[in-house]
């Protein structure tokens, strides 16, 4: 089977069928997700955060983005991958966005990019997608604009914000986005830029009103120790039980009880005979 492409993803929101998209950074977890069928695989910049340890998302370098998007890369073969640019990737010039957008396609092989931001970013977009690039758009809570903001705090709650969360909307639809994330918006406003544009809208924390939804991979398995947002719902406790095999295997090891001979690979004792005397 063919990778989903955009194309697949906008005739999607035209039949009013549901997307899936989930977060992934290495090989393994993207071959899971690839497998189950989610026609879309985010390689966000959240990596800094669920994987590598930062406290937001800003330090996070491209090289490290393309590190992992490689892997995810390898590991599918039916998703649609997207590779997030990193915060100061594509904010200097169009032509720095377009030539770090590039990166993501030929040298990490994702078939389309995301960046964070609306109007500011629309000439960048439209150059991105001019090029040949499909870029999906990110607004409403932007986490590389953390400090700006003031924190994690749902977004487009007075009519100012809403009606400029509307305008970013329609100008990345116009700039050639083929998707565009809205990040903890209050559902029904999310509802509403769902119906006034016509590229997909994937929420994450805007209600069951979008498109389709994204989640962290990391949120929705329990495999991560830090802050687990409202809006992440989690079909497994991933931490608890890696936290056990790893106590588990520390105790065995401690008590001489692993490895057992089912774990250990047999010699002939003749050969061991003539090491005897040496
Ligand atoms: O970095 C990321 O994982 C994201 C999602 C929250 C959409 O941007």
């Amino acid at each position: 089977m063919p990778r989903i492409t955009i194309n697949k993803i906008r005739e999607m929101k035209q039949k009013g069928e549901k997307i899936t998209m989930l977060t992934a950074y290495d090989y393994v977890t993207a071959k899971l997700i690839d497998e189950a069928g989610v026609p879309m695989i985010l390689v966000g910049d959240s990596l800094g955060m669920v994987v590598l340890g930062y406290e937001t998302t800003i330090p996070v370098t491209i090289e490290e983005m393309l590190h992992h998007t490689k892997a995810v890369v390898r590991g599918t073969s039916k998703s649609l991958i997207i590779g997030d640019m990193p915060f100061m990737t594509y904010h200097l010039s169009t032509e720095q966005a377009l030539s770090n957008a590039a990166r993501f396609i030929q040298e990490a092989g994702t078939q389309a990019i995301k960046l964070e931001g609306g109007v500011t970013v629309a000439d960048k977009v439209k150059r991105i997608v001019d090029c040949g690039i499909p870029v999906m758009g990110h607004i409403g809570l932007t986490p590389q604009s953390i400090n700006q903001i003031g924190g994690y705090k749902i977004q487009g709650k007075t009519p100012e914000v809403a009606a400029r969360m509307l305008d970013d909307a329609r100008a990345l639809e116009q700039a050639g986005a083929f998707a565009v994330v809205l990040e903890t918006v209050p559902a029904a406003l999310a509802t509403l830029i769902t119906k006034k544009i016509s590229i997909p809208t994937i929420g994450i924390g805007a209600g069951v009103g979008c498109d389709g939804q994204v989640q962290i991979i990391n949120d929705i398995m329990g495999s991560y120790t830090g802050y687990i947002p409202k809006h992440a719902k989690q079909y497994a406790q991933l931490v608890g039980i890696m936290s056990n095999a790893i106590s588990q295997y520390h105790e065995e090891v401690t008590a001489g009880k692993f490895p057992t001979d089912a774990n250990s690979f047999p010699m002939d004792e003749s050969i061991l005979d003539t090491l005897k005397d040496k």
